[in-house]
C-alpha cells in the first residue's frame, strides 16, 4: 500500500512536532507547545497544508506517536489516524534521517531512550535509557540557578567551563585509570564550591547531562556492537553545550556519533514513514 502525503505527528511531553512526508521526502515541518493534543494536532496539520499549498484531500493519513497520542480519536477531520509506538517511531526516524540500515538510536527529549534498530527497521527493540535528559537540564537550572529558559541556560553554559566545577580522574587518582584518561570526568559537579559562578554551574549541568547520556550510550553500543552506528535524535541534540559533551565523551570511548538534520523531528518522521510504508507499523517491535 503506497500513500500520497502522510503527516506524522509527535505529541511529546513538552512540544508537539509535525512533518509532511512523501515516502522519505520531507515536504514541511512545524512545531508547537503540547497543550491540548487534539487542537495542537489539527493546528499543525492545517499549518503544513497551508505551507505546502495543497488541500486536506492530498493528505491520506495522520500517523501519531508520542506519550499523549492515546488521547486522540481514530479519525480527525475525516482523515484516518494511525497510532505508532513511540519507540518504533524514534528508531525508524533515526534510520530514515541518516540512511543507515541498522543503528543504536539515542532519543534525547525530556528523558532519554535507547533503541536498537536492525535490518532496515524490520526489528526494533527498546534497550532502556536514563531519566537524565532535557527535563534534568531544566530542573537543575531552575533550582540551582533560578533560570527557567533553555536559551539563557545554553548562553550561560557556553560562557562557563565545566572543568571548574567537575573533578577529573587525574585530580583524584593522579593519572588515568582503566579506560579513563587523566582529563576525563571522575565526578560531575564534584568541585562545586561556595564561589562557583553561575556560568560554570550552567556548563557543569550541561556536561553532567551530556556525559551521563554518553556513558549509557557507550555501554549499550559496545554490548550491541554498534559503536560505529550511533544516532542522536530529539530536541536536546540541538543544544551545543550538551552535544559537545556527548561528542567528546563518545569519541574518547571510540564511538561514532551521527546527528541528522532535523533531529527534533525524528519521531514524527518515523511515524509518518512507517504508516506510509506498512500496513501494521508496530509489527517490528520486539517486546
Ligand atoms: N526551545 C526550546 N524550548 C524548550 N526546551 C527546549 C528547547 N530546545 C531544546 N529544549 C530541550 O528539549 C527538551 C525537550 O525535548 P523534546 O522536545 O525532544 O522532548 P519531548 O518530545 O517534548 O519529550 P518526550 O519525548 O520525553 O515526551 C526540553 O526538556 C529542553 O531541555
Ligand atoms: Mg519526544
Amino acid at each position: 500500500m503506497r500513500l500520497k502525503i502522510a503527516v506524522g505527528i509527535d505529541i511529546g511531553g513538552s512540544t508537539t512536532k509535525a512533518v509532511a512526508l512523501k515516502g522519505k521526502e520531507i515536504l514541511g515541518v512545524g512545531e508547537m507547545p503540547s497543550s491540548d493534543p487534539l487542537a495542537t494536532s489539527i493546528g499543525l496539520l492545517g499549518k503544513l497544508i497551508v505551507m505546502m499549498g495543497c488541500s486536506l484531500k492530498d493528505v491520506e493519513v495522520l500517523a501519531i506517536a508520542g506519550g499523549r497520542s492515546s488521547q486522540l480519536p481514530d479519525s480527525i477531520l475525516g482523515l484516518r489516524v494511525v497510532k505508532v509506538n513511540e519507540i518504533v517511531a524514534a528508531g525508524t526516524g533515526g534510520i530514515v534521517l541518516t540512511g543507515l540500515d541498522e543503528a543504536l538510536v539515542v532519543s534525547m527529549g525530556t528523558g532519554t531512550a535507547l533503541i536498537e534498530v536492525r535490518e532496515n527497521g524490520k526489528r526494533i527493540r527498546h534497550i532502556g535509557g536514563t531519566g537524565v535528559g532535557g527535563g534534568t537540564l531544566l530542573g537543575l537550572a531552575r533550582k540551582m540557578l533560578g533560570i527557567s529558559s533553555i536559551g539563557i541556560l545554553v548562553e550561560m553554559a557556553e560562557k562557563g567551563d565545566p572543568r571548574r566545577v567537575d573533578l577529573t580522574v587525574g585530580e583524584i587518582v593522579g593519572d588515568g585509570i582503566g579506560i579513563l584518561s587523566a582529563e576525563m570526568t571522575a565526578s560531575n559537579l564534584g568541585r562545586v564550591g561556595d564561589t562557583s559562578s553561575p556560568e560554570d554551574l550552567a556548563a557543569g549541568i550541561a556536561n553532567l547531562v551530556g556525559e551521563v547520556v554518553a556513558s549509557v550510550t557507550f555501554l549499550a553500543a559496545s554490548k550491541l556492537q554498534l559503536e560505529d552506528k550511533v544516532i542522536l535524535v530529539g530536541r536536546v541534540a540541538k543544544l551545543p553545550p550538551v552535544l559537545k559533551s556527548i561528542q567528546r565523551a563518545l569519541s574518547s570511548f571510540g564511538v561514532k556519533l551521527m546527528v541528522p538534520k532535523l533531529p527534533e523531528y525524528a519521531v514524527a518522521v518515523g511515524a509518518g514513514y512507517r504508516v506510509s510504508a506498512e500496513d501494521d507499523p508496530n509489527a517490528c517491535l520486539i517486546r
